[in-house]
């Protein structure tokens, strides 16, 4: 096992990255304060790891909650079952929230906590590669709204991240090249030598071979980690996790949230920050066939749907986190392992971008 800190002062925490970790039951133990625990899980989830947590938390009876599976149901309203879980089982200020599954999961049941009397501790066992890379790690947790993406939510610390490296044995591949996205994104916006690595080993990733996959998630939780301990609330730095989020998430709720996964999303979003760029000056039509091709070998979208039309994408793309008076700022690369958050960038570029980054119709 590997520990990695997320140095946040009072607030830190460890992420715990191993193999049969499920099946350490002191793990999940030392982090939880009082004795009440309720596993938040899905309806997919569950019969897979759901027992494996409950034997490891011997000492109570943990209140189960298991809520439908997908993005569409990243709601209020859903998440609302978590609430009433909580209540009937009379559930204190000390209970700990366990989110066991993907990033739909640790989202919700992160936002749960933030906001159950007003805040208790919870734990994150994250069970996809995208979850394990990036959702699980740094605090942010939410629902979607009809109108935007995780546009309710809070930033609100888990106590710990307990990453099983085995729970992968089970991903489904389409959902395993859609973590790549965001272990690709490190690569992209801050760690040039960890995108030259991919280059080399995505082959192994796809195989799932463990070696690799544990070295790719160890990595992508150090950056991560790096850039959550220097801006915890996205007042800077944090922005730039966002490469490819602008686009990926107008294209997320455009189709229909579940259409697309989140990261084929952002897989194509990262294609098109990475074109805009090119067209500023600032990325080399080499560096972009690059990137395009390590996305392409990862079984990922590099284009957008052609569904989408360019006033369509503008429109949503309106109603994004980063718009700051009216002024869409977008996350571009300066070059290859170097992101910036800009809003100095023509209109006609951007819309040159949508226009030429989709799929025909
Ligand atoms: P997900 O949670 O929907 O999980 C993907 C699918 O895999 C689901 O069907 C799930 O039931 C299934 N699954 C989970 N673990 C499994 C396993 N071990 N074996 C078999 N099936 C398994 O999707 P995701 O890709 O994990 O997360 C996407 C979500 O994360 C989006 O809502 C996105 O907005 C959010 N996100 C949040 C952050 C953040 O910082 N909070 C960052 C990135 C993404
Ligand atoms: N996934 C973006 C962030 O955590 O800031």
């Amino acid at each position: 096992m590997k520990t990695l800190p997320l140095d946040l002062g009072e607030r830190s925490y460890p992420i715990y990255i191993g193999a049969g970790l499920l099946n350490q039951a002191d793990l999940l133990k030392k982090h939880i304060a009082g004795s009440r625990v309720a596993i938040v899980t899905n309806a997919t989830v569950a019969p897979l790891y759901l027992a494996k947590v409950r034997a490891s938390l011997t000492s109570c009876q943990p209140i189960e909650v298991i809520l439908p599976d997908g993005e569409e149901y990243k709601t209020l309203e859903v998440l609302n079952r978590i609430f009433d879980a909580l209540l009937a089982a009379r559930c204190d200020r000390r209970t700990t929230l366990i989110a066991l599954g993907g990033g739909v999961i640790g989202d919700m049941a992160g936002f749960a906590a933030a906001s159950y009397q007003r805040g208790v501790p919870f734990i994150q066992v994250p069970t996809t590669l995208l979850s394990q890379v990036d959702s699980s790690v740094g605090g942010k947790t939410g629902v979607n709204h009809p109108l935007g993406k995780n546009m309710i939510g809070a930033f609100y610390q888990p106590r710990a991240v307990v990453i099983d490296t085995d729970t992968l044995n089970t991903l489904p591949d389409r959902e395993l090249a859609s973590g790549l996205a965001e272990v690709i994104k490190y690569g992209l916006i801050r760690d040039p030598e960890f995108f030259a690595w991919l280059e080399t080993n995505l082959d192994k990733l796809l195989a799932r071979d463990a070696e690799a996959l544990a070295f790719a998630i160890h990595r992508s939780c150090r950056n991560k980690a790096e850039v959550v301990a220097a801006d915890e609330r996205e007042t800077g730095v944090r922005a730039t996790l966002n490469l490819g989020h602008s686009f990926g998430h107008a294209i997320e709720t455009g189709l229909g949230y579940g259409n697309w996964l989140h990261g084929e999303a952002i897989a194509a979003g990262m294609v098109m920050a990475a074109d805009l760029s090119r067209r500023l000056g600032w990325l080399t039509a080499a560096e972009t066939t690059r990137i395009e091709k390590l996305i392409k070998c990862a079984r990922l979208p590099v284009r957008a749907p052609g569904t989408l039309s360019t006033a369509r994408f503008l429109e949503l793309m309106a109603v994004d986190k980063k718009v700051l008076n009216g002024r869409l700022r977008l996350v571009l690369l300066k070059r290859l392992g170097e992101a910036v958050v800009t809003d100095d960038y023509p209109r006609a570029e951007l819309e040159a971008t949508l226009a030429s980054m989709r799929e025909a119709a």
